[in-house]
């Protein structure tokens, strides 16, 4: 027995009698955009049987995002300022008297990564204690994801495991402390998302020490003095100076304490502060600006007889020691009767007329020297 021909026979005939349903095509049957572009599809329907109806949906009876239009007739789906929800697939359905049909129109919405982060921290984790950190991103086409340290350009050693990205540490160590970053790149973009580890050790009060511990520098240089301090939880640092404030072309980063163009008034003490809940620790360093010399002569000129007595002040401004000499230009040495001191005058107990000129003061200390003139006249 078999009736299945028969059955069909009987339906290919009153099928014909009733019609046909719609031929339905959708035009263009896939598209790609950017996020924010927009697309329009058009749906196309004919058939023996009239009216025609078109109606558009997405598959698994989802709503139409609220982002789509639909024109006047049904024939064209528009969806406006595209977003990664967009994508996937559309479906017209016509539908007449005689039946229905479908087809499917595909939106790929390409778009730059988003990335997450599980746990999404700060990552607090024990000395010696393991810890894992995932990282999800999304993003068309399908970004490639990597895991790097703050401050290298590195890629660290991950496994990733359907589209999971996961850096995994064990047994860490205090210096595994610091930040994180996951990196998702595609055509369309990169982002990354940081995370702060920090490893502690069993709670201890800090213990400060700052490098250099003692310093010289010869003004206008720019000078860098770092504290590290122990302790856990990790202790907070701040730079002070002893009995004035810190001067005002000062910076401070990461423990750094940089203070450009150094002048005479920023030599002193610094304190370095390092304070958690266990206590506090300070350390110092001392810093000496060094100036070279300037010099002036005290009087810069002098009218005299013969017979008088002469009195030259060098004076100079600058780091000590500072060392004067003198001479007379044009001669080189002083005259028998001429007599110069330690601290930088010029003295001739009895002047003669050759004793007239112009004479010069050096004075100079490690970083440099300065010349300063005084001229003499003696006449009777
Ligand atoms: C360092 O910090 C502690 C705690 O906050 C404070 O008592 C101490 O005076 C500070 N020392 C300096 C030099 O600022």
């Amino acid at each position: 027995m078999d009736l299945f021909p028969e059955i069909w026979i009987l339906c290919s005939l009153l099928c014909s009698v009733a019609g046909q349903a719609p031929v339905v095509s959708v035009d263009p049957r896939s598209a790609t955009v950017r996020q924010g572009e927009s697309v329009s599809f058009r749906c196309q329907a004919s058939g023996t049987v009239q009216p025609v109806q078109l109606e558009w949906s997405r598959p698994n009876n989802q709503a139409l995002p609220d982002n789509t239009k639909i024109g006047p007739d049904g024939s064209v789906l528009t969806v406006a300022d595209a977003r990664p929800g967009n994508h996937g697939q559309y479906r017209c359905v016509a539908v007449s008297s005689a039946g229905r049909s479908s087809a499917n129109a595909v939106l790929n919405v390409k778009h730059a990564p988003k990335v997450r982060l599980t746990p999404a921290g700060p990552l607090r984790v024990r000395v010696g204690d393991s810890a894992s950190v995932e990282c999800r991103a999304t993003g068309r086409p399908r970004p490639t994801l990597s895991w790097k340290r703050q401050g290298s350009t590195l890629n660290l050693v991950t496994s990733e495991i359907n589209d999971v990205n996961t850096i995994k540490w064990t047994d860490m160590r205090p210096e595994e402390s610091g930040v994180y970053i996951c990196q998702a790149e595609n055509n369309e973009g990169i982002s990354e998302v940081k995370i702060q580890v920090s490893v502690d050790g069993p709670p201890g009060a800090p213990v400060a020490s700052v490098t250099p511990a003692e310093m010289t520098v010869v003004e206008g240089q720019t000078v860098t003095m770092e504290c590290k301090a122990s302790g856990s939880p990790p202790p907070l640092i701040s730079w002070s100076k002893l009995r004035a404030p810190l001067p005002w072309k000062h910076t401070v980063a990461n423990g750094v304490l940089t203070i450009t163009s150094v002048g005479r008034q920023d030599s002193g003490e610094y304190i370095c502060n390092a304070t958690n809940i266990q206590g506090y620790s300070e350390a110092y360093t001392h810093m000496e600006v060094e100036t070279p010399p300037y010099a002036t002569c005290l009087p810069d000129q002098v009218r005299l007889r013969p017979g008088d007595a002469l009195m030259i002040q060098c004076l100079a401004h600058g780091s000590h020691p500072i060392e004067f000499t003198w001479s007379r230009m044009g001669r080189g040495s002083l005259s028998a009767g001429a007599e110069t001191t330690k601290d930088g005058r010029l003295l001739i107990a009895d002047v003669k007329m050759s004793d007239s000129g112009t004479y010069k003061c050096v004075a100079t200390n490690r970083i440099g020297s300065s010349t300063a003139q005084a001229k003499v006249i003696v006449k009777a």
